[in-house]
């Protein structure tokens, strides 16, 4: 399993574009996607639905980091991001479980067997994609390409993208989380 947290290296090559060397301060590639979709529709208010289409597309659900940083490409106060990204059924916001586990259906991971992956780990944690166990360990999700398409299948485990994962290492990477709770509160 391969992992990508650092800044990716072709941001390096991409440094002559202005546009290209913004960002997200994570590197994360999937944050180029929203630039790109802004961009496109020069960063105007009204494509706020269409943006919030691809941040879902992308990274499988809205989280706060995301709706902020949409907010500020289009200038728009948060309160109306979250407010339509709340709205809408199709869009959801940060699963309740305590990890995350992002499974990508996009057309390079799913030819790679991505779909094989997510199995795996519905049929292991016992839940559908979209759902979180019932301990409220785990949520599972899946997105449309995260821009890792060179390392598909890519799977995001709590953050962190992770390339050429097999079922079996997901369900080992999951299945740690599973039974091992985190913290729980010994009360005296
Ligand atoms: S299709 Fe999965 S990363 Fe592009």
């Amino acid at each position: 399993m391969e992992t990508s947290t650092a800044k990716p290296a072709v941001e390096q090559k991409q440094k002559g574009t202005k546009e290209a060397a913004k960002g997200h301060p994570s590197g994360d590639k999937r944050f180029r996607v929203l630039d790109m979709t802004m961009k496109r529709n020069q960063y105007r208010p009204d494509a706020l639905i269409e943006v919030l289409h691809k941040a879902q597309e992308a990274f499988g659900f809205l989280e706060e980091d995301v709706l902020i940083y949409i907010a500020r490409g289009l200038k728009l106060p948060l309160s109306r991001v979250y407010g339509v990204a709340t709205f809408y059924h199709l869009f959801s916001l940060k699963p309740g479980g305590a990890h995350t586990c992002v499974v990508c259906l996009g057309t390079a991971c799913y030819v790679k067997g991505s779909g094989e992956v997510l199995s795996a780990l519905e049929k292991h944690a016992g839940i559908s994609q979209g759902e979180t166990t019932p301990d409220g360990q785990l949520s599972v999700m899946t997105a449309r390409c995260i821009g890792a398409c060179g390392i598909a299948p890519a799977v995001v485990f709590d953050g962190t993208v992770a390339g050429k994962v097999t079922p079996e290492e997901a369900i080992a990477k999951v299945g740690a989380w599973l039974n091992s709770p985190q913290e729980a509160t010994v009360s005296g």
